[in-house]
């Protein structure tokens, strides 16, 4: 089992990306080879200044690390391996421009505007291919939003291989947290929680201290009913389920369990167990956090040795998709 995924180094971390894919790259890293990495080539495709690309890296590799992601995984960022990009413009020859139109996250983001959108934002999901592909990678843990990029990821190994008649790509299986493949914001359950929702009550970043959490969950949108004693009576009602679903995750419990406690009643009673649970989770990952960004020139170390182990992995891989083309490399 080869394990790969990546996250795009813009804005903070949230708990949306904790529980649905960090939380299970830490689980992962006794299960098989592990790569994990900073997507600041990705970042680059959005509207960001090199000053906050920069910190982003630093201080979202620093996050992974205080989160549990450890030497038993590779943790580098991608501009460092650039067999990324290059196999990427290999697969730029494959992949078809109406496979790209239809992708929901390049519709959503260029919007009305897309004459004025950054090619990189179009051919966004082709890096992403490359990103698992050049490791051959066979397992990507993603939240749900991913999935139609890695469906994208299976069409274009499937076209190469089968163009240039080779065996190269295997293809990956998304990983979709069961727990918690799409935790919603905060302040509107029809919205997934997000680093780019202009307000920050909408999400519990990963740097936030414990008021914060606490107050964020105050905050959070909910309905005058009390909890029912069942999951599936919460359907109709998304701010709550999906507040009982972020517990449940924290807590690896099963939802309905959840529920049969708090049976009955209500969000005030709810919510400040909510906030201890999650700060319980929480507070220990930040003060490793802070702790780790009172040296960034070390976790810049660990993303060198981490990239110069991906780039050995990389290789025969990048070598192989050449020469299926026929390039003279
Ligand atoms: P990104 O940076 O948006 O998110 C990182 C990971 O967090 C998951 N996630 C969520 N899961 C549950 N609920 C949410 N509200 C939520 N928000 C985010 C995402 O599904 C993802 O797993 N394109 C990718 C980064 C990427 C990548 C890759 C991923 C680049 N190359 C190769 C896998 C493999 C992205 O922007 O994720």
């Amino acid at each position: 089992m080869r394990v790969v995924s990546g996250i795009q180094t813009t804005g903070n971390l949230h708990l949306g990306n904790y529980l649905g894919a960090i939380k299970n790259w830490v689980a992962m890293q006794d299960q098989g080879e592990c790569l994990f990495f900073l997507a600041d080539l990705h970042a680059l495709t959005g509207n960001i200044s090199p000053h906050e690309l920069a910190n982003s890296t630093i201080e979202m590799a620093a996050t992974l690390m205080a989160s549990g992601i450890d030497d038993r995984a590779i943790l580098f960022n991608q501009a460092r391996v650039p067999a990324h990009a290059e196999l990427c413009w290999i697969l730029n020859g494959t992949a078809r421009m109406g496979w790209l139109n239809r992708m929901t996250q390049w519709k959503d983001k260029a919007g009305k505007n897309r004459e004025g959108a950054s090619v990189g934002l179009f051919t966004y999901p082709v890096l992403q291919a490359a990103d698992v592909l050049v490791y051959k990678a066979t397992h990507v843990p993603v939240g749900e939003d991913q999935k139609q990029h890695l469906e994208l990821a299976r069409d274009i190994a499937t076209k190469f291989n089968t163009d240039y008649e080779v065996e190269l790509f295997p293809l990956p299986e998304p990983f979709i947290s069961k727990a918690a493949p799409r935790i919603m914001s905060l302040r509107d359950g029809s919205a997934k929680m997000s680093k780019s929702d202009p307000s920050d009550l909408s999400r519990i970043n990963l740097s936030d201290d414990d008021d914060t959490i606490a107050q964020k969950f105050k905050k959070a949108k909910t309905d005058p009913e009390p909890l029912p004693d069942s999951f599936e009576a919460l359907a109709e009602r998304p701010e709550a389920k999906n507040l009982v679903t972020i517990f449940a995750a924290l807590s690896d419990r099963d939802p309905q369990s959840v529920v049969a406690e708090f049976a009955g009643q209500g969000f005030g009673a709810f919510k400040p167990a909510l906030a201890d649970l999650a700060i319980s989770v929480l507070s220990p990952v930040r003060e490793r956090l802070n702790q780790l960004l009172g040296d960034r020139a070390a976790v810049g170390a660990q993303l060198a040795r981490g990239a110069a182990r991906a780039s050995e992995l990389a290789a025969p891989t990048l070598l192989a998709a050449q020469k299926a083309v026929g390039l003279q490399v």
